[in-house]
């Protein structure tokens, strides 16, 4: 399996992913302060990955900390999850992520008498925990999708939704691997996803490195592609998910939902629960992180637009919850009115606990 990231003795090791496909060279996170490193520079990226990578960041910062008692640690702790939220702010995975451990030790620390080394244990345990459920996410994500796959024909991706934007196996890339694994007969077109390029650096590489035929396609080309009958889904993941099911994922994702209502093309989202947002009741109120113009100004390393263009480099966008045909998450697809399925599937967990 692809190693995005593991959890070591000396720390975090994570693939740098602003090196593939040229290098496969590793980033070894020693802090939480390096996370938040890793993480705001993209060597890590990729909503479900974010999410595991924050958890394991608040692990490593309790388990790194002087603080010699409950109160030291707790002051800690805020700083901690701070440094860690302040890095990327679409993905909500990287919050849930924050959130999970940090409740976790919060608890803990209100019990008289606690020691702190069973603290940081017990905090690195949840955020071990959840690189194994995001795996199994995958996996389940998989299942539940693959029959939506055509038997055989072309899939369109844009962005990188597998193995290297979760802990092993992808979201919407795993679901397309348990379509190959029960049969079926796929060719994946990866949208090159400018500015940074994780659909031809990315995509292309970890389905090529598992041997699936993938073809890559400039951003202005799918269209073309769709109406040459070459596409028959499009599969992709996502950043957030409002309660109203409309969709924040990597900017250019809107285009092709439109693109794929045009042509009679299915558009499918995978993502795991965590990506769910019930708290932001529309793709209006997601926060879209502006990242810097040089991502736009420049390939590599040179200077491609005069120096006096205006530049927005907007890193997401929001497809309507219309243009979505299915909703793919661990606990099973979901259908439009999202609003209702969304809070069905809430109410059915709840009851299930
Ligand atoms: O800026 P990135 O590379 O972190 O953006 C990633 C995406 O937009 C992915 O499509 C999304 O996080 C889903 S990954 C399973």
């Amino acid at each position: 399996m692809i190693p995005t990231l593991e959890w070591t003795d000396a720390g975090v090791r994570f693939l740098d992913q602003t090196k593939l496909p040229v290098e496969e060279t590793y980033v070894l996170a020693r802090d939480h302060r390096d996370v938040a490193e890793v993480i705001r520079t993209m060597v890590v990226r990729g909503a479900p990955v974010l999410g595991v990578s924050a958890g394991m960041g608040v692990a490593l910062g309790v388990l790194r900390s002087p603080a010699r008692t409950p109160a030291e640690l707790h002051a800690e702790l805020n700083t901690i999850c701070d440094t860690l939220a302040a890095t990327r702010p679409t993905a909500v995975n990287l919050f849930w992520g924050i959130q999970r451990v940090r409740t976790l030790v919060e608890t803990m620390l209100q019990q008289p008498g606690v020691s702190l080394d069973a603290v940081r244990q017990a905090a690195v345990t949840e955020a071990r925990r959840m690189y194994d459920e995001d795996i199994a996410a995958c996996r389940a994500m998989g299942q539940f999708g693959a029959g939506l796959m055509p038997r055989n024909g072309g899939v369109l991706t844009h962005c990188n939704a597998g193995a290297l934007a979760t802990c092993g196996y992808g979201s919407a890339l795993g679901v397309i691997r348990a379509a190959l694994e029960s049969g079926s007969t796929l060719h994946v077109y990866a949208d090159e996803t400018r500015p940074f390029l994780q659909g031809a650096r990315l995509t292309a590489w970890e389905l090529l490195h598992d041997g699936i035929p993938t073809t890559v396609l400039c951003d202005n080309m799918a269209a073309s592609q769709m109406r040459a009958g070459k596409i028959q889904a499009v599969i992709v993941g996502a950043d957030r998910i409002a309660a109203n099911g409309d969709v924040a994922n990597k900017i250019g994702t809107y285009g092709v939902a439109v693109l794929a209502k045009e042509h009679g093309i299915p558009f499918y989202v995978a993502a795991p629960w965590a990506t769910i947002d019930m708290a932001t009741p529309t793709g209006e109120q997601i926060p879209i992180e502006e990242r810097a113009a040089s991502e736009v100004t420049h390939f590599n390393g040179r200077q491609i637009t005069p120096e006096a263009a205006k530049i927005c480099n907007p890193a997401f966008d929001v497809t309507p919850a219309k243009y979505v045909t299915a909703i793919i998450t661990e606990r099973g697809v979901l259908r439009a009115p999202y609003a209702r399925s969304l809070t069905q599937a809430v109410e059915e967990e709840s009851a299930s606990v």
